[in-house]
């Protein structure tokens, strides 16, 4: 480091598991670009004071994830339209006069679907779950033109709650919410099917949200917005039916690659560097993988 080094950092609580400054300072080494991330644990009622503190000394931007996603929004001094129609921010960029506020996941899980080919456009398409990670799905599905949106939640409320507020942002009624066993009552077929529940993370794997082969058989593609494990029960019961599958950890690698470009304007992440920080990704995840 030298008197020029720009610093960004990650601010949560906990924060002492986070993978985001291994990857943050490899892509720094790699491109070449004189930045240093560091973490930093930040408690809810020192959320204000943390982030002017990080403007007041001169930080070119921040990682935020649990639990300030949502309070951080109030001491920005502008947001990005995706973040703001997610309701969440995870990354702060750098302005004279404060941070604005920017999500990646949206993005990042756009990229990884379509770098694996996964179109959305004019798609029939049921989003399982209405927590912050489907809000950001529905989001890429709606703004990508899917031809319908089912949301299917355990707590139906929430999943007309997140169908409200996407199909009021796109002016149209593309999403319609249903309890989770209201996929019996969906007609088509050759479904693309995005699960964003916490069923079968580490250390609860072996269990999907869905388990009936009926289900899959409604699907052509099934994409896990988890990586621990690798291959969920979700997936492996996608698998079987013959269903296209995608784990969550493009999307979790592109959402740090994103927030990195959006704090070195002109630097790009070339493909062998991301593939590197995939292998280094997935060393990290260590047992929680399998
Ligand atoms: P995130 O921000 O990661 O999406 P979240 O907001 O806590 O996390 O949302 C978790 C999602 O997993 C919700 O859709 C939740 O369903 P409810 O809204 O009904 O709680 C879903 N979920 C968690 N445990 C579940 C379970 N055992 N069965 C079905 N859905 C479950």
């Amino acid at each position: 480091m030298t008197g020029k080094t720009r610093v960004c950092g990650i601010i949560a609580n906990p924060v002492e598991h986070s993978m985001s400054p291994l990857m943050q300072n490899f892509y720094a080494e790699k491109t070449g670009t004189d930045l240093a991330y560091v973490p930093f644990r930040v408690l809810t009622e020192h959320l204000s004071e943390a982030v002017a503190g990080a403007h007041a000394l001169n930080l070119q931007g921040l990682n935020v994830t649990v639990p300030h996603k949502q309070d951080v929004m109030r001491y920005l001094c502008d947001i990005h339209e995706d973040a703001k129609a997610i309701g969440a921010v995870n990354t702060l960029v750098r302005r004279e006069d404060g941070f604005c506020g920017y999500n990646t996941d949206a993005a990042g899980l756009l990229r990884a679907m379509t770098e694996e080919g996964i179109a959305i456009k004019g798609r029939v398409c049921i989003l399982l779950g209405a927590g912050g990670a489907a809000k950001a799905a529905a989001y890429v599905l709606a703004k990508e033109g899917a031809a319908k949106v089912y949301v299917l939640n355990r707590n139906r409320e929430r999943a007309e709650a997140v169908a409200e507020s996407i199909n009021g942002l796109m002016g149209h009624p593309v999403l319609t919410a249903l309890s989770l066993d209201g996929w019996r009552g969906i007609k088509e077929r050759d479904c693309l099917a995005v699960q964003t529940t916490s069923v079968g993370m580490f250390p609860s794997e072996g269990i999907s949200p869905v388990e009936e082969p009926a289900f899959f058989e409604k699907l052509h593609t099934a994409v896990d917005v988890i990586y621990t494990p690798m291959e969920t029960e979700f997936m492996k019961l996608a698998g079987q039916a013959g269903v296209k599958t995608m784990n969550g950890l493009n999307m979790l690698l592109y959402q740090g690659i994103i927030a990195f470009e959006l704090w070195n304007p002109g630097v790009k992440i070339g493909r062998d560097v991301i593939c590197k920080a995939r292998e280094l990704l997935i060393g990290q995840l260590g047992d929680k993988r399998r």
